[in-house]
């Protein structure tokens, strides 16, 4: 069914293609919006609210700059997931000039959502970098809205834990300082170490990539990449998850993880995450626990498929995993295929993720249905 809507983009790029109903996944395509746009949310993660899909991402704009954020965070709605309303800029950058932390022109990468059942508020962290400084200043911002749409309200960024130890670290960690310098032969070992953790101990933690995952029980977990991108570092937030309490933890010391993505089946806490390559694709790995805050083991590589979709995770890169409602120990890979010439050119890989011998499991699809899930249909 194809209706023919021509519509400008909602940023003046263009003409839009005509719209179309969606009826399943086509990983790595284009992927139209309900006003016939190629969605623009990348980066992304996704909050279930009331029966509806909230896809939250990255605006991006065209490109080699394209990846600085000039527009702030968008917002679609589904009912379907495969077709996606444009609900506009949840959090909008500041002003040029402005001084604030999210002014246009600074780095808001990977948002995410999570509603909060006692404040009633809707959440979003993500990671940011201020203006002008590249990638240097490591932060996780939060912002706050009363509407899933938004728009949200910035309210600060931070480095996490100034002044505390994660609850993992040892005697040494607290009391042998570990000298590294930049060109230091055992650089990746010293900062595998807890070089970093030291050097960060009192002004905070550096926060790269990040998600967020909220527990059965509502606590929580804000999961991101530390220590310049060498461990990740797993926080419960506070009850309104506007905050860090002081609980924290290192995961996978030296293990160059980035890109996490977390869900829960069966008890047990997966995680998927890239390894450290930028922009540029390798291969994912997956990891598992009874236990958010201890007892990670590493899975391996979770992609069946060619060499090169193993070497490349379908050439992409993990952003997050989505529970589909009704439909117990369902999974949805998400993934971005980054494209840093053109950033807004960016595609979106989702695939299903089935369970092997314990262990998730990504295999290619040129196309697919939520309700064929189980029973595969095209490999490569
Ligand atoms: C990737 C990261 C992206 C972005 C990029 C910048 O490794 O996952 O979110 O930060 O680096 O080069």
């Amino acid at each position: 069914m194809t209706s023919i809507l021509v519509v400008l983009t909602a940023f003046g790029q263009g003409v839009a293609q005509p719209s179309k109903v969606h009826s399943s996944f086509k990983p790595g395509e284009v992927w139209t919006d309900t006003e016939g746009n190629h969605i623009n949310a990348h980066g992304g993660g996704i909050l279930f609210h009331d029966g509806t899909y909230y896809w939250f991402g990255e605006h991006k704009v065209e490109g080699k700059n394209g990846n600085k954020a000039m527009v702030g965070v968008s917002c679609y709605s589904s009912t379907d997931l495969y077709n996606w309303k444009n609900e506009g800029v949840a959090l909008p950058v500041a002003a040029e000039g402005s001084g604030s932390d999210i002014e246009k022109g600074s780095v808001i990468e990977r948002p995410k959502v999570i509603y909060n059942e006692k404040t009633k508020k809707f959440v979003m962290w993500f990671h940011l970098e201020l203006k002008g400084q590249g990638y240097a200043a490591a932060r996780t911002a939060v912002a706050t809205s009363d509407k899933p749409t938004g728009p949200f309200t910035f309210i600060r960024s931070l480095r996490p834990h100034a002044g505390l130890w994660p609850k993992n670290a040892t005697e040494a960690h607290k009391t042998v300082p570990i000298v590294v310098t930049d060109n230091d032969p055992k650089w990746e070992q010293k900062v595998a170490a807890g070089a970093y953790l030291q050097r960060d101990f009192e002004g905070g933690q550096m926060s790269r990539d990040m998600t967020l995952f909220v527990d059965d029980d509502g606590t929580a977990y804000h999961i991101a990449s530390s220590e310049e991108n060498r461990t990740l570092h797993i926080s419960k937030l506070t009850d309104d998850y506007l905050g860090f309490t002081d609980d924290y933890v290192r995961i996978f010391p030296g293990g160059r993880n980035e890109a996490p993505a977390v869900f829960k089946k069966d008890g047990k806490y997966y995680m998927i995450t890239s390894g450290l390559t930028g922009w540029a694709p390798n291969p994912a790995r997956s990891a598992v626990s009874d236990d958010m805050m201890k007892g990670w083991k590493e899975l391996g590589n979770p992609v069946r498929g060619t060499e090169d979709e193993q070497k490349t995770t379908f050439w992409s890169q993990s952003t997050f995993v989505l529970p589909i409602q009704g439909k117990k120990d369902s999974f949805i890979f998400m993934g971005d295929r980054w494209r840093p010439q053109n950033p807004i050119d960016g595609r979106y890989i989702w695939l299903p993720i089935t369970f092997e011998e314990g262990k998730p499991v990504l295999r290619w699809q040129d196309e697919w249905k939520l309700d064929t899930s189980e029973k595969k249909q095209t490999k490569r």
